[in-house]
């Protein structure tokens, strides 16, 4: 039986991709920092023994460190750093630097310190890889109407470091994939968003299933489009 951990599992994606790998058979460790208030995780765990939820707040590291060592004799084929943040609605001229801030530290250093913390996890499987939930709002090319600092500058600042860790991963034999998951109707994306999880997420397992060590450090579309950087 193949190993999920997914972060932010609670809602949106994150729940979504839950629901996908549980249903496909996977053991899936389901990260959320409120277990207690998890409802929908909860229905999904009842129905699926082979579902634990585990509580994480990324950004709470010691938590992370204690998490890495006891399931230090647990191997993860794949680990979907999801959990994010917008950051708020912030104009020039009225930005909020403890929220931009804090949004990179949710979006950025969260998740490097999962990849360093779960590195040997993901070593110990024949495929390990990992995945970050980035966004077309972390590309430089596409940014044609500016604004939203806190959340491109999050985002482009993780398509950097992931692209960076490829390389310090392909030598354990652990592939990186960064995704733009589409504009998807969450509580992030907003009711109008073009598509919705179902189709976001199956999209991204189709291409985390048919992932080679040739595509590590891409940055690609949940239809598998490659993203300009
Ligand atoms: N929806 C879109 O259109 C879209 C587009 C591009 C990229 N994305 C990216 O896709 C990912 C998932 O977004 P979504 O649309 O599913 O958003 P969402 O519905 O707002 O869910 C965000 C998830 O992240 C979790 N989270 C935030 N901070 C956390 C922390 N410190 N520790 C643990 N969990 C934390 C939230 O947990 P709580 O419930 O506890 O807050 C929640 O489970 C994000 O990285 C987002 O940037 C989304």
């Amino acid at each position: 039986m193949k190993t999920v951990l997914i972060t932010g599992a609670n809602r949106g994606l994150g729940l979504e991709f839950c629901r996908q790998y549980a249903q496909a058979g996977w053991q899936v460790l389901a990260c959320c920092r409120q277990p207690e208030k998890a409802k929908a995780l909860s229905q999904l765990a009842n129905h699926y023994p082979a579902l634990r939820i585990v509580p994480l707040d990324i950004q709470n590291h010691q938590q992370c460190d204690a998490l890495a060592a006891e399931l230090q004799q647990v191997t993860i084929d794949v680990l979907i750093s999801n959990a994010g943040v917008y950051g708020g609605h912030h104009a020039f001229g009225h930005l909020d630097y403890n929220a931009w801030r804090d949004t990179l530290e949710t979006n950025v250093l969260s998740a490097m310190k999962l990849a360093e913390v779960f590195a040997p996890h993901l070593a110990a499987s024949q495929s390990g890889l990992f995945i970050a939930i980035s966004s077309l709002m972390g590309s430089m090319a596409d940014n044609g109407s500016g604004g939203s600092y806190l959340y491109r500058s999050s985002k482009a600042a993780l398509n950097a470091v992931m692209k960076s860790l490829s390389f310090d991963f392909a030598s354990q034999g652990t592939g990186v994939l960064i995704f733009h998951p589409g504009w998807v109707q969450t509580d992030m994306g907003g009711p109008n968003g073009l598509i919705d999880v179902d189709e976001s997420v199956t999209g991204m397992r189709q291409h985390i299933e048919q992932f080679e060590m040739s595509q590590s450090g891409s940055f690609i579309k949940y239809d598998g489009t490659a993203m300009p950087w």
